[in-house]
C-alpha cells in the first residue's frame, strides 16, 4: 500500500511531506539528504540531474542549465533549448523536479507514492493552475487537489497548534520567486479566506538579481570581462544568492568568482545590502500587503498573528518592516520552508479519506484517471483535526465591452469573491442594431486596460437580428477548483420568455496558454523516456 504526499512545488525550492502513523507530519529527506530540493534542472547527461547536484554542476555547462520555471508556467512561447536541440516548456521542466521528489521519497519510503496534493501561489490563475496539473501528469503522479500555498500553511498553523478558538491571522509568503499574501480567518475546524493578494513576479530571486548586477558591474570597473566569461556568470548569480542569505546572520560578506582564471573578491555590508537591494522590494511586498487589506476591509488592529512562510521571511529587515508598518511581531511558529508542503500533507490524507469514501467534491468533474483513484482507507493515519476551508477568487472575471473610444476590460466576478460562486449580470447589450452574432471575449484581471488583463477565452455567438439593441445576460461561474465557466443569454424584454435564450457558453481557451491532449501524450512519452540521474 503506497503513501499519499503534499508538494510545495516552488520557484527556487520544492518540499515533499507525508503523515506518519501517529498522525505526525515529516518532511521527506531527498536522496542527498535534504528536506528541500533546489527546483533547478541541468540537462546534457545520460539523464537530466534535478536539484543541488544540478545547481553545483550548472557552472560548468550554464547552457544546459534551467531554473525558475514556475514563472513560466501557463505561457505558451516560453521554450528551454538545451544545447542538444532538445525542448522543454515549463509543464516539462516542472514534472522533471516533481519525478524526482516522487523518486526520492519512494526510495526513502520503501513504498510508493499514489497520491499528492499540490500548492500553487493564492495569485495563480486559471491557466497556471491547468499547467500545474499538466506538469504532475507528466511525471505520472496522481493530482488529489491543487491549493493554494497560504491556505497549505494557514491548515499547517492550524494543526499542529492545535486551535480551538478563532483566529484572524495574515500569511506573508515570501519565496523564491513569487509573494503571496492571504488574510483568513481560522477556528477549531474551518478556513475561510477573505482577501488574497500577490506577485508572482516578486521573490528573493529578484534580491539575487540586484546584488548580482552591482558585482558584475563592480568586477568591470575593476578591470574584468565578465560579460565574455558565461561560467563565470553563473558562479556569480550562485555566490549573489549565498552572499544574500550570509547577510541575514552577518553584517558583512565577501563575494569571490574566478573570471578567466583570475580571481575578483568584492565585499557587500548589511547596510548597503539592505539601501541598495532590499529596501524597494520589501516596499512592494507591503504595498500589496496593503491592498489585500483594503480589500478586506480591515485595519491591522483587526489581525491576530501575522505568519511568516516563504525563505526570503529569513531576512531580518522583512520582519522589521513588517512590524513598523501593522505595530504587530510577526510569527515565526511555523517553518518558512516546509509549512506549505505539510499543509498539504494533511489535505492529501483528507482528500484520499474522503475519496476512498466517495464524498470527496471538487466541483470538477472527476477525469477517467481521478475516477479510478482507489486507496485502502485503513493505510491511511488517523488525524485528531482536520480542515474544511473557503477560497477566494485571486482575480476579477470579466468580459471585453465597448468602453466608447477604445474596448475595456469590465469585470463581472470581483477578485476575492468566495468560491464556489455565480454572478449574474444584465447590465450589457448589444452595440448596434441588427447585430446576428456577438463576439464575446472573457477576461481575467482586475484593470479596465485590456493590456493588463489577460483574454481567456473567447466565442463568436449567433443571435437573432433585431432593429433595436438587444439586452444580453452574462452569467459566470466558478467552481471550488477556481475553474471558470461563462454563459451568455438573449435576455430581449419583448421576449415572452422571462428566463431569456441561451445564447451558449464561452469556453476557456486553454490551448492559448496550456499543452493540448495530443501535446501531453506526445510528451509523457518523452518524458518517460528521460528518466532522472542521481
Ligand atoms: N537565510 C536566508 N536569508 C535570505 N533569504 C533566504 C534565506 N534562506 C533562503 N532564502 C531565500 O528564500 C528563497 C526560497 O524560499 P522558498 O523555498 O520559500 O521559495 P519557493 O517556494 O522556491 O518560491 P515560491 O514560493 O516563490 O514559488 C530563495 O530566494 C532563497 O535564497
Ligand atoms: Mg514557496
Amino acid at each position: 500500500m503506497g503513501k499519499v504526499v503534499g508538494i510545495d512545488l516552488g520557484t527556487t525550492f520544492s518540499a515533499i511531506a507525508y503523515i506518519d502513523e501517529k498522525g505526525q507530519p515529516q518532511i521527506i529527506e531527498n536522496k542527498q539528504g535534504n528536506r528541500i530540493t533546489p527546483s533547478a534542472v541541468l540537462f546534457g547527461g545520460k539523464k537530466p540531474v534535478v536539484g543541488e547536484r544540478a545547481k553545483e554542476k550548472s557552472i560548468a555547462d550554464p547552457g544546459n542549465y534551467e531554473s525558475f520555471v514556475k514563472r513560466h508556467m501557463g505561457e505558451r512561447n516560453y521554450i528551454f533549448t538545451a544545447r542538444n536541440g532538445d525542448t522543454f516548456n515549463a509543464e516539462k521542466i516542472s514534472s522533471l523536479i516533481l519525478s524526482k521528489l516522487k523518486q526520492d521519497a519512494e526510495y526513502r519510503l520503501g513504498e510508493s507514492i499514489d497520491g499528492a496534493v499540490i500548492t500553487v501561489p493564492a495569485y495563480f490563475s486559471d491557466p497556471q493552475r491547468n499547467a500545474t496539473r499538466d506538469a504532475a501528469r507528466l511525471a505520472g503522479i496522481e493530482v488529489l487537489d491543487i491549493i493554494n500555498e497560504p491556505t497549505a500553511a494557514a491548515i499547517a498553523f492550524g494543526i499542529i497548534k492545535n486551535l480551538t478558538t478563532k483566529q484572524r491571522i495574515m500569511v506573508y509568503d515570501f519565496g523564491g520567486g513569487t509573494f503571496d499574501v492571504s488574510i483568513l480567518d481560522i477556528d477549531e475546524d474551518n478556513i475561510t479566506v477573505i482577501a488574497t493578494n500577490g506577485n508572482h513576479k516578486l521573490g528573493g530571486y529578484d534580491i539575487d538579481r540586484e546584488i548580482f548586477k552591482w558585482a558584475k558591474e563592480e568586477a568591470e570597473e575593476a578591470g574584468f570581462d565578465i560579460e565574455s566569461d558565461i561560467k563565470a556568470l553563473q558562479s556569480l548569480m550562485i555566490q549573489a544568492e549565498k552572499a544574500k542569505k550570509e547577510l541575514s546572520f552577518e553584517d558583512e560578506t565577501t563575494i569571490t568568482v574566478y573570471i578567466r582564471g583570475e580571481e575578483f573578491t568584492v565585499t557587500l555590508d548589511r547596510e548597503v545590502f539592505e539601501e541598495e537591494f532590499v529596501n524597494d522590494i520589501i516596499g512592494r511586498t507591503l504595498s500589496t500587503m496593503q491592498n489585500a487589506m483594503d480589500d478586506a476591509g480591515l485595519k491591522y488592529d483587526d489581525i491576530d498573528k501575522i505568519i511568516l512562510v516563504g525563505g526570503s521571511t529569513r531576512i531580518p529587515k522583512v520582519r522589521e518592516e513588517i512590524e513598523r508598518v501593522t505595530g504587530i511581531k510577526p510569527s515565526a511558529e511555523v517553518h518558512p520552508d516546509e509549512a506549505v508542503a505539510i499543509g498539504a500533507a494533511f489535505h492529501a490524507v483528507d482528500v484520499a479519506r474522503q475519496k476512498a469514501d466517495g464524498s470527496f467534491n471538487s466541483g470538477v468533474q472527476a477525469t477517467d484517471s481521478e475516477k479510478d483513484f482507489t486507496i485502502d482507507k485503513d493505510s491511511l493515519p488517523v488525524l485528531d483535526k482536520s480542515y474544511s476551508f473557503r477560497d477566494v477568487t485571486s482575480h476579477g472575471i470579466g468580459i471585453v465591452v465597448d468602453g466608447g473610444d477604445r474596448f475595456i476590460n469590465s469585470v463581472i466576478m470581483d477578485k476575492n469573491t468566495p468560491i464556489p460562486a455565480q454572478i449574474i449580470c444584465d447590465e450589457y447589450q448589444t452595440s448596434a442594431p441588427n447585430q446576428e452574432a456577438i463576439f464575446l471575449q472573457v477576461t481575467q484581471g482586475e484593470d479596465e486596460d485590456l493590456q493588463y488583463t489577460m483574454i481567456i477565452g473567447e466565442a463568436e455567438l449567433k443571435l437573432r437580428p433585431r432593429e433595436y439593441l438587444v439586452q444580453l445576460r452574462i452569467i459566470v461561474t466558478c467552481d471550488s477548483d477556481a475553474i471558470i465557466h461563462v454563459h451568455a443569454i438573449d435576455f430581449d424584454k419583448g421576449f415572452d420568455k422571462s428566463n431569456g435564450v441561451p445564447l451558449g457558453e464561452v469556453k476557456i481557451n486553454r490551448e492559448r496558454f496550456n499543452m493540448t491532449e495530443e501535446e501531453l501524450i506526445e510528451a509523457e512519452k518523452h518524458i518517460h523516456r528521460l528518466n532522472i540521474g542521481d
